[in-house]
């Protein structure tokens, strides 16, 4: 069952026949090899490569065996190559000498690169959607809990910030991710059917007529490159890295905050797991995952990278490696986004908590030194004026809003009773981040 043999005086080793197949995993492409056939016949009948009869003939084999495999009656299995014999084969089973025209102005390699730019589009809009659906889930949590909570940098408590506005951090960042994909997808939007191997065919096709047929807004310019670029998958494969790094810094945060020391928030029980043996245990696996598929969406990445980066042009069947990696990378950050989406919106927020915490920790200190600046006092010696009064306030376990103005007036002569309401964390938020556009 090859579609090849013909210069061949041995049968091809049981081990390499194994060795060599990629139908085990490319049998996802089905629909697009069909569709990529369809319109290929299209074109073969409309440049008098075929008759309207036979045009006709293969079209209708071709649905048929779509109609199958949808219907369960044909099932992607057996003996072949790829996803391009299985179809071919069977086409010619069932309509007989015909179908053999199929592949008449055509490569493997020509056609191989168009499955693959079809389904990567349909893949990526996919995703496109579940970003958009995600950064609207982000928007509802984040503006329905417009509470205060401690901003941190280097995870040290640093200013007081809301957690609307920690949580849009995310938007913006999910925001980037969805133009990147449109921007990839724009890119890659190229027909490459009509390139042949490498050289495109000494028939006289019309590139137009498939690029219409399957919807890509270009043809791509250069044959060679048409059948040898991967770039395509290389720049979804990176922004699929980037949105992973995203989700797994959104997982680590839940992770920290749904820990006992912080108590900021709960996860609901739906996306939480237990323990076997300790019976109080509920555990962010969930998070965890997403934290942990980074790895391999970024493995993914660096594996096709590696492989593309010694090939000269053209094909080379190195590139059949392209497809485990992408298609694990696109169901596992399909995945991902749609269990952070899930774990965000059933998020059970403890505002008491993170407004406990903003009181501990002296996050006001920055606008003390800004008050001190107000007043007259250069900014330098307001910051070390502020460090002595956190030293005091450390050793007499207090918080700077709760010295009095007689302490105050030990360190700078130049506070005055105001100081109370310009350190108030509400009055510091409406100033600071309330004034932020998200
Ligand atoms: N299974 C092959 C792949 O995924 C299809 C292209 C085969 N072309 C060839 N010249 N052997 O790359």
């Amino acid at each position: 069952m090859k579609l090849w043999g013909g210069r061949f005086r041995k049968e091809e080793n049981k081990l390499m026949e194994e060795f060599n197949k990629s139908f085990d995993y490319d049998n996802v492409l089905y629909k697009k090899d069909i569709q990529g056939s369809i319109a290929h016949v299209y074109m073969q009948i409309h440049c008098n490569l075929l008759t309207e009869e036979e045009g006709i003939a293969i079209i209708n084999g071709l649905n048929k065996i779509y109609e199958d495999i949808e219907n369960g009656n044909l099932k992607l299995e057996g003996n072949y190559e790829d996803i391009h014999s299985f179809i071919e084969i069977n086409l010619i089973q069932n309509i007989g000498e015909v179908g053999k025209k199929l592949h008449t102005a055509r490569s493997r390699n020509d056609q191989v690169a168009t499955d693959m730019r079809l389904y990567a589009k349909e893949i990526t809009i996919n995703i496109i959607e579940l970003i958009k659906n995600f950064k609207n889930t982000i928007k509802e949590v984040a503006y329905k809990n417009d509470c205060i909570m401690p901003g941190y940098t280097h995870l040290q408590r640093a200013q007081v910030v809301t957690f609307k506005h920690h949580l849009m951090a995310y938007y913006s960042m999910f925001d980037r991710d969805e133009k990147r994909l449109k921007n990839a997808l724009e890119i890659l939007d190229e027909s490459p059917l009509g390139c042949g191997a490498l050289a495109g065919t000494t028939h006289n096709i019309d590139r137009n007529i498939t690029k219409e047929k399957l919807g890509f807004k270009r043809v791509v310019e250069n044959y060679i490159d048409g059948v040898s670029d991967r770039d395509y998958l290389l720049e979804l494969m990176s922004s699929f890295s980037i949105i992973m790094m995203h989700l797994s810094r959104l997982s680590e945060e839940l992770i920290l905050w749904s820990s006992q020391e912080f108590k900021f928030v709960e996860i609901d029980d739906l996306y939480t797991t237990g323990s076997s043996i300790m019976p109080q245990k509920k555990n962010p696996d969930g998070a965890e995952l997403i934290r942990g598929k980074t790895g391999r969406v970024y493995g993914n990445l660096f594996g096709l990278l590696t492989v593309m980066k010694g090939l000269p042009l053209a094909y080379n069947k190195d590139m059949q490696e392209d497809k485990e990696g992408f298609f694990d990378s696109a169901n596992t950050i399909s995945m991902c986004i749609s269990i952070m989406e899930k774990m965000i919106a059933t998020i059970k927020i403890n505002d008491e908590n993170m407004k406990k915490a903003v009181k501990h920790g002296f996050l006001n200190a920055t606008e003390v030194a800004d008050y001190l600046v107000k007043e007259g006092v250069v900014f330098r010696d307001a910051h070390g004026i502020v460090g002595s009064i956190v030293i005091y306030c450390e050793d007499n376990n207090k918080s700077i809003e709760d010295l009095s103005i007689e302490e105050l007036l030990k360190f700078s002569d130049v506070f005055k009773k105001d100081i109370y309401e310009f350190i108030d964390y509400e009055n510091i938020l409406n100033k600071g981040i309330k004034n932020n556009l998200l």
